[in-house]
């Protein structure tokens, strides 16, 4: 059986992970400043991520929900404290865009309404609601109903409020910082001031927090350099760094019915252990605050090289916008200087690499970056 071929794939076939490096098959190591797409938070193969999946699996690796499972109220009490907000409910699924799928819905069912807002460049997902909200028409099938779906531009509260002034609107659904899109970080004011029209008009406020979340940005998640308290946050990549693990978030005042929502693998054992390991390594090496660190040292730096027109971005989620088509730098980044880079459109280079990331890595990733320009 031959693979569906739907990806265009690099020259590159990785065979081993250590913290911020892979090796691949000829043994050659390079620096990893894509993270698997932002999902490698803690890097690769850390030795207390091994050990909680090993000593789970051990015990019980599997059963489904309709049983008892503690370690999905350990995680829940966990993640809560982590990210400031112990008094949410937690749903655990599979991946970023179940998560979404599940928020959408949710706001649906809590107002009764089923338009959604979203905005241009967004992206959130593949699922049939999480596309229909996604500003990308050529991966949406005729089948994902769009009717529902409103496509703002981006930080403008005139024309969200004008949506929202019809009360149809059952949610608005932003991203922590627009990460496909290529790098935008939301205005403050645009989030500060969407939060409160959705209280004023009835509708729920999603941060999807999935790319941007996790400690990426230098904060837990990105829309914390706000006040603003989202009524549903949704996770997914970081969370369980490489173990398919995504969840939301969900305000207090929303309460469950049996069978509102559900799953047969969200909140397995294994799942639940990789996402307690990635917490407890990032509690422990303080990974949030190296984010912040090293990403702000990185992003200076960064700043100064010439032949770069734009620097964008928060903590470890940066975007490098170029005037040319980037694939030639992004050739020699890998092929010469052996560092993996990430993408948007033709022209942005994306920098999603694990939280570990040291000021010496980042150099070495100046140093190249500056040569290939120069
Ligand atoms: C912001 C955002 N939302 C949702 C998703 C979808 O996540 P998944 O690929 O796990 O379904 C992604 C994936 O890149 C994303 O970046």
């Amino acid at each position: 059986m031959n693979l569906f071929d739907v990806y265009p794939l690099l020259d590159i076939t990785p065979v081993k992970g250590q913290n911020c490096y892979i090796w691949d098959e000829n043994g050659t190591q390079y620096l990893d400043l894509y993270g698997g797409h932002a999902v490698i938070s803690v890097g690769h193969s850390h030795p207390h991520y091994i050990k909680r999946i090993n000593d789970q699996l051990s015990q019980i690796g599997f059963y489904s929900n309709s049983v008892q499972i503690p370690q999905q109220k350990e995680l829940a009490d966990k993640l809560g404290t982590a990210c400031g907000y112990p008094d949410y409910q937690l749903f655990l699924v599979n991946s970023g865009a179940e998560a979404n799928e599940n928020a959408l819905k949710l706001a649906s069912f809590v107002t009764g309404r089923k338009k959604m807002v979203a905005f241009k460049k967004g992206f959130h997902g593949r699922t049939s609601a999480a596309v229909a909200v996604t500003d990308n028409p050529k991966i949406v099938a005729p089948v994902n109903e769009t009717s529902n779906a409103i496509i703002l531009p981006f930080n403008d509260l005139a024309l969200l409020e004008e949506q929202l002034k019809t009360n149809e609107i059952g949610g608005v659904i932003i991203e922590g910082i627009q990460g496909i899109g290529g790098i935008h970080v939301p205005n403050p004011e645009f989030l500060i001031g969407a939060e409160k029209l959705c209280k004023q008009y009835g509708a729920l406020l999603i941060l999807d927090e999935i790319q941007s979340g996790y400690g990426r940005s230098g904060k837990f998640f990105a829309h914390q350099y706000t006040p603003v308290k989202p009524d549903l946050i949704t996770v997914a990549k970081g969370m369980g760094n490489g173990f398919p693990v995504g969840a939301l978030l969900i305000a207090p005042e929303i309460k469950p019915w049996f069978g509102m929502l559900g799953t047969t693998f969200g909140g397995n054992y294994l799942a639940c252990a990789a996402s307690l390991a990635v917490l407890e390594i990032m509690e422990n090496e303080k990974l949030v605050e190296n984010a912040a660190e090293v990403g702000e040292y990185l992003i200076n730096k960064l700043k100064n090289i010439p032949g770069i027109k734009e620097v964008r971005g928060q903590g470890l989620m940066i975007g490098l916008e170029f005037e040319q088509q980037i694939n030639d730098i992004r050739h020699v980044l890998l092929k010469k200087h052996h560092i993996f880079t990430g993408v948007s459109g033709t022209n942005i280079i994306r920098l999603l690499s694990p939280l570990t990331l040291t000021k010496e890595q980042a150099d070495i990733f100046v140093k190249a970056l500056t040569e290939t320009l120069g």
